[in-house]
């Protein structure tokens, strides 16, 4: 495995896999990596000849006051998770080398961009458009493997592959969690013992909404207030969003008949934790 950290022996290595007829698979990541990381990594690596980690801390995605310079980086803790999986590339670029002085290109895909997570962090999802679509353009990816976790992010990245005829495949990768239910995040290493109990709350309300879509029930916005009382039951919770939504175009609906996200953001003290659930409805 090589640690990459110039963009000219990226494109060196990239030229030389390309011109070989050989497929790349591409793990776009921010680092301080976990089971969720290690598994899209494995599944790049049973169907790509190179594959490729990067690790990148993108300033670009993060607003002002969020956690941009806390946010946790250890480069050799995750050389060695990646090692074992084992990739071929670490691409960790300086954000210097990413965004020089006078940078100033940014992509930007509107409309569902500005519910759910946009509407707290706006801004968010052009840092994350640009940053991906340069990563692309450096490591020229056959595949990019996303987790399912940032549902909105998924829903984004494939719209701006579709509008801008990207040439590449993004593969989607379920939730990891850990044995009780809580979503693996890199910002789970925030909460102390006491949050990451009241953390669970996220996934049972999950578990609880699909208990009661199971039974029958077809009224989001009732699906959706038992969800927020039991968040609210919750002391260290603060909802920044609870929402059904249509999985196309992300907006709220009213009705449960088709395919549908149930997405949410809390904060557990001060760390914004996300979950979701992917329900498919039969008409009814
Ligand atoms: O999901 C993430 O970790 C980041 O948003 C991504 C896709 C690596 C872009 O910085």
């Amino acid at each position: 495995m090589e640690i990459i950290k110039d963009l000219g022996r990226l494109k060196e290595v990239v030229g030389q896999v390309r011109a070989a007829g050989q497929t790349i698979g591409l793990v776009p990541t921010m680092g301080y990596l976990h089971q969720g990381h290690l598994t899209l990594m494995r599944e790049a690596r049973k169907r790509c000849d190179l594959v490729v980690v990067s690790i990148f801390v993108n300033p670009l995605q993060f607003g002002v006051g969020e956690d941009f310079e806390e946010y946790p980086r250890d480069l050799t803790r995750d050389a060695e998770l990646a090692g074992g999986v084992p990739v071929d590339i670490i691409f960790a670029p300086p954000v210097a080398a990413l965004y020089p002085k006078g940078y100033n290109t940014f992509v930007e895909v509107e409309g569902i961009t500005e519910s759910l997570c946009g509407c707290s962090r706006p801004g968010h999802f052009r840092g994350v458009t640009t940053v991906v679509n340069k990563l692309f353009n450096l490591v020229e990816p056959h595949v990019a493997y996303f987790g399912q976790k940032d549902a909105q992010q998924v829903v984004v990245i494939k719209r701006m592959v579709e509008d801008l005829n990207m040439n590449l495949e993004i593969v989607t990768v379920p939730i990891v969690r850990e044995a009780d239910g809580l979503a693996m995040s890199s910002r789970n290493v925030y909460l102390s013992p006491e949050e990451r109990e009241a953390a669970l709350v996220l996934s049972r309300s999950l578990t609880t909404a699909g208990e009661l879509i199971d039974r029958g029930e077809r009224d989001a916005r009732k699906v959706r207030e038992t969800m927020v009382a039991m968040i609210e039951g919750e002391p260290l919770a603060t909802i920044d969003y609870v929402e059904i939504v249509d999985l196309a175009n992300l907006q709220p609906i009213d009705r449960l008949t088709g395919p549908v996200l149930i997405a949410l953001a809390v904060r557990i003290g001060k760390t914004r934790l996300l979950d979701n659930k992917m329900v498919g409805v039969n008409n009814v």
